[in-house]
C-alpha cells in the first residue's frame, strides 16, 4: 500500500503546478490571523499543510485513531464490505469544522483499503486539466482527496459528474461548432471531499456522495488521550494533570492539542527541567493567552463587542464583522462552531446572542432580558 500525496507522487504537468497553488491557497484562504490567535487556528498552518510535520503524529491505522466513534464504524463497515466485493467504496463526503481529523481519515481509508491517496485541494484544481491530469492518473480503487471542496469550479465540478457516477470524463475538444466531446473512461475510484461547509455545496455534487458524515469537536478526554500519543511520538514527558490541561484549552481541535502540546514542551525546556506538569502548562498557556476554556483574544474580543456594545446581541454577523475588524466568514467558520458547541453564543433567526454562561465567563452580570431570550 501507497500513501502518495499530490505533492509527493509522480504526477501529470498540470497537477504539479497544482500542489504548489494548493500550498498558496491554503495560507491565503482566510483573514490572516493575528500573531496572539495563531496558536488556536484550527486551520493548518503552512507546514502543518505540506504535511512534513503532522504526517509523524497522525494515526496510520483507524486501530490508533481516538475519537470519531460513529464516523469509525460506519466506515469500518463499509471498508469490509467493499474489500469483500473488491469494489472501489463509495465517494464520501466530510464535513466540520477544520482541524478535526478530514485529510487524516482520508489517508487511514487507503491504508486500511490498501490502495493510494492522491491529496489535493479544491484552489489547487482551478483549471478543468488540473482534475484531468489527477483523475486520469488514478489506479483501480485509489482515493482522490478534494480538500475544500465547497471551492470547486464549475468547470471542474461539472467534469466530475460522470467521473464520479460513471468512472468517465468527458472532455471537449475543439472551439464552437466543431466542439466535440470524447468520453476517456477512468478506473474505478472513490472521492473523499472535505469541507467546512456543506451547505455551500451544490446539490448535483452534494447527491453524488454515498456517504456524508460529519465529523464533530472532540471529548476532553479523547483530546487527553491524543495529547498523551503525540508527547509519547515526540519522546516528551508530561503528566497526566498536563495532558488534561492542554486537552481543555484545545477547543475540542486534535489539531490545536497538538500545536498546543508542542509550544507547551519549549515551555517546559526552556524554563524548567524539560517535564511537563500542570503546573507548567497553565503557566504557558497563560503566556500564550489560551484560557481555561480555550478562548483567545479573539473570541474574547467577539463576545466582548456582543456584550458591551449591543447588550448581548441578537447582532447579525456581518454587524459584527465590521465592529471587529474580522471577516465574516472566518467568524462563522472558525469561532462561532467552537462558541455554540461550549454553550456561550446561540444563532437565533434575528442573530447572533451571548449566552448567561459568556456573560459571567467574562465577568459580567447577564441582564434579565438575556435570561429571558434564551429561556
Ligand atoms: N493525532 C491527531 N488526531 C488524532 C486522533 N484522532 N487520534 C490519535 N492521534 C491523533
Amino acid at each position: 500500500m501507497a500513501i502518495v500525496s499530490s505533492q509527493q507522487s509522480p504526477q501529470p504537468e498540470g497537477s504539479k503546478r497544482s500542489s504548489k497553488a494548493k500550498t498558496a491557497a491554503v495560507g491565503g484562504a482566510q483573514a490572516k490571523p493575528k500573531k496572539s490567535d495563531a496558536l488556536l487556528q484550527p486551520e493548518a498552518k503552512h507546514e502543518e499543510s505540506a504535511g512534513k510535520h503532522d504526517d509523524t503524529l497522525r494515526p496510520q491505522r483507524f486501530d490508533e485513531y481516538i475519537g470519531q466513534r460513529e464516523l469509525k464504524e460506519v466506515l469500518d463497515i463499509a471498508i469490509q464490505a467493499t474489500k469483500s466485493r473488491q469494489e472501489a467504496l463509495d465517494h464520501l463526503l466530510l464535513y466540520g469544522p477544520p482541524g478535526l481529523g478530514k485529510t487524516t481519515i482520508s489517508l487511514i481509508l487507503a491504508a486500511e483499503l490498501g490502495v493510494n491517496c492522491k491529496v489535493t485541494s479544491a484552489p489547487a484544481l482551478e483549471r478543468p486539466r488540473d482534475i484531468v491530469g489527477l483523475l486520469v492518473n488514478l489506479q483501480p480503487r485509489d482515493i482522490l482527496f478534494i480538500d475544500e471542496i465547497h471551492r470547486l469550479s464549475r468547470m471542474t465540478e461539472e467534469l466530475l459528474y460522470p467521473a464520479m457516477e460513471d468512472f468517465r470524463l468527458d472532455i471537449t475538444i475543439g472551439k464552437g461548432q466543431s466542439a466535440r466531446i470524447r468520453s476517456l473512461p477512468l478506473q474505478p475510484f472513490t472521492l473523499v471531499g472535505a469541507t467546512t461547509r456543506v451547505g455551500a455545496l451544490t446539490s448535483p455534487l452534494r447527491d453524488r456522495f454515498g456517504f456524508v458524515q460529519r465529523l464533530r469537536f472532540y471529548e476532553a478526554d479523547e483530546l487527553g488521550l491524543i495529547v498523551l500519543r503525540t508527547a509519547d511520538i515526540l519522546k516528551a514527558k508530561i503528566t497526566k494533570a498536563a495532558s488534561e490541561e492542554v486537552a481543555r484549552r484545545a477547543r475540542g481541535t486534535p489539531r490545536i492539542a497538538n500545536r498546543l502540546l508542542k509550544r507547551v514542551r519549549d515551555y517546559a525546556e526552556v524554563k524548567s527541567t524539560g517535564e511537563i506538569t500542570q503546573e507548567i502548562a497553565t503557566e504557558a498557556l497563560e503566556l500564550f493567552n489560551v484560557d481555561p476554556c480555550g478562548l483567545d483574544w479573539t473570541d474574547r474580543r467577539l463576545l466582548t463587542v456582543m456584550i458591551e456594545h449591543y447588550n448581548g446581541g441578537p447582532v447579525g454577523v456581518d454587524t459584527l464583522a465590521a465592529a471587529t475588524g474580522e471577516d465574516s466568514q472566518t467568524i462563522e467558520e472558525v469561532y462561532e462552531p467552537y462558541l455554540m458547541q461550549i454553550g456561550y453564543l446561540n444563532r437565533t433567526p434575528r442573530g447572533r446572542v451571548a449566552t448567561p454562561a459568556a456573560w459571567t465567563h467574562l465577568g459580567y452580570q447577564p441582564p434579565d432580558e438575556q435570561m429571558r431570550l434564551l429561556s
